[in-house]
């Protein structure tokens, strides 16, 4: 298992290149199931999750893989990234084949997102057995609400020895469909199955994440039929089929969100290009109500902090375009060192505070009750050895060790590893001092 080992307390100068967004490429790969034909992908982060979505789509019939002449750089290695777009971006190209209609435990239990199979197996082949993906470190995370508002689409299901078997014998069909939350998983999986369904699905209180409006957009480019997407209530006609094209995916906005921090935290000035910052408004706002402050360049947003230092603000995870429960983590490191008292509240998921008790061997003052978290700040972070615990969190321990004096140790990265491309790659460039050792 590899660590990350840093020497913090040095302010981090020079440019970061934003990566394509996970959690959107994981939905829209997932949504080649769809198309029978073949399909290339831009701006793919290379990435844990991905290479195992890539496996899961491959075992499903559709074969799925990195294009080798963009493979990430290694060392002794230069590879131009593709003219198409400036991220560091990998190209998957799709090819399916004949499909099948299972997904294995041994992939599914890996990464909840799997189950966003689940749809479009069920709207191409009429069945599917998907594994139910496990509980998870942040919370208990059930789909009950994909598989309610896919009942309302004819779908029939049980669930035997940790299998969902599903099956719609007489196909899909549209239906009008008020989520009780706006899940965004959920919301994916049913905006897919009800491209190819028999006539129109109305969904309402739909996820307005920009991760579910750009994987509408690759579905339309598809030639399928939707609008309101960005908007609570999204209308989808079912077409009869779907064809292959070629997609960017959009930057990540919580990659953005993070060394966005890492400026500030390190009182340094990151330039982030291919920043998705039209799709940042909770953050940006609430970073500059800290004391961050941002300069618009035309090949990027300047970040550093303002002249009068980092004072305290109060934040609630929300649905968007409320503040990501995603950024919850980074920005509560940049909490502990800010001037003044600061209050996280967490609704969107309930057991989203693991990184708090690392942050506090860290030498932070934070206090917890139920779902929100009360920051003291002023707090001078030393380094120490700590362990993350989910993917966000582990960038928070990240931020923190950045800013801390001394040497900061964090196990079990993989966590990082599922979500950030080449995170201590990206920051050496910019001063960080940080290295990955094997254990
Ligand atoms: C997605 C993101 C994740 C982000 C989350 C919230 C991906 C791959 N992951 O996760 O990074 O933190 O959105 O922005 O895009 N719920 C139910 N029943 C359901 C579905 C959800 O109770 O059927 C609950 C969940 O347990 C959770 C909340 O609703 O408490 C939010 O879940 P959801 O919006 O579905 O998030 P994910 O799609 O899992």
């Amino acid at each position: 298992m590899d660590k990350l080992i840093i020497q913090g307390g040095v302010p981090l100068h020079g440019e970061v290149i934003i990566s394509g967004a996970k959690n959107a490429a994981l939905p829209i790969l997932l949504a080649s199931i769809l198309v029978d034909e073949p399909i290339v992908f831009h701006n793919v982060p290379h990435l844990r999750d991905i290479n195992t979505t890539l496996n899961l789509l491959s075992i499903l019939g559709c074969e799925a893989k990195f294009d080798e002449r963009y493979l990430p750089p290694v060392p002794g290695r230069t590879v131009a990234a593709p003219a198409e777009h400036p991220g560091s971006g990998g190209v998957v190209r799709t090819q399916p084949c004949r499909l099948s209609h299972e997904a294995p435990y041994d992939l599914v239990k890996t990464m909840r997102a799997s189950v966003l199979c689940l749809g479009p197996l069920l709207a191409r082949l009429g069945k599917a057995k998907v594994a139910l993906p496990g509980g998870c470190a942040i919370g208990a995370r059930p789909v009950n609400l994909h598989l309610s508002a896919l009942e309302k689409m004819g779908a029939e299901f049980e669930l035997d020895e940790g299998y969902i078997y599903g099956k719609c014998p007489n196909g899909l069909k549209g239906a009008h469909i008020n989520f009780d939350f706006p899940t965004v998983g959920g919301t994916e999986n049913l905006l897919m199955a009800a491209t190819l369904a028999a006539g129109e699905t109305i969904l309402e209180n739909a996820a307005r994440e920009p991760e579910v409006v750009d994987l509408a957009k690759f579905l339309i480019a598809c030639g399928a039929d939707i609008s309101g997407h960005g908007s609570s209530i999204i209308k989808i006609k079912g077409v009869p089929r779907l064809k292959g094209t070629s997609y960017s995916i959009m930057p990540d906005r919580i990659e953005a969100g993070t060394f966005m921090i890492a400026a500030a935290i390190t009182d340094g000035e990151l330039l982030i290009k291919n920043c998705p910052i039209q799709d940042m408004e909770a953050v940006v706002l609430k970073l500059m109500d800290m004391g961050v402050k941002f300069e618009p360049k035309p090949d990027g947003i300047l970040v550093s902090r303002d002249s009068h230092g980092l004072r305290g603000t109060e934040i609630k995870t929300q649905p968007h375009p409320g503040f990501p429960t995603d950024m919850q983590a980074q920005i509560m490191a940049l909490m502990c060192t800010a001037n003044g008292p600061s209050l996280v509240e967490e609704s969107i998921f309930e057991n989203r505070f693991m990184h708090v008790l690392e942050l506090v061997r860290m030498g932070a003052d934070i206090r917890l009750s139920g779902h929100t978290a009360l920051v003291k700040g002023s707090s001078c972070l030393k380094g120490a050895p700590v362990m993350a615990s989910d993917l966000r969190a582990s960038a928070s321990l990240v931020l923190a060790g950045l800013a801390a004096g001394g040497q900061t140790e964090i196990q079990r990265i993989y966590h990082l590893d599922r979500g950030y491309e080449r995170m201590e790659e990206k920051l050496i460039p910019v001063g960080a001092r940080i290295k990955r050792v094997k254990e």
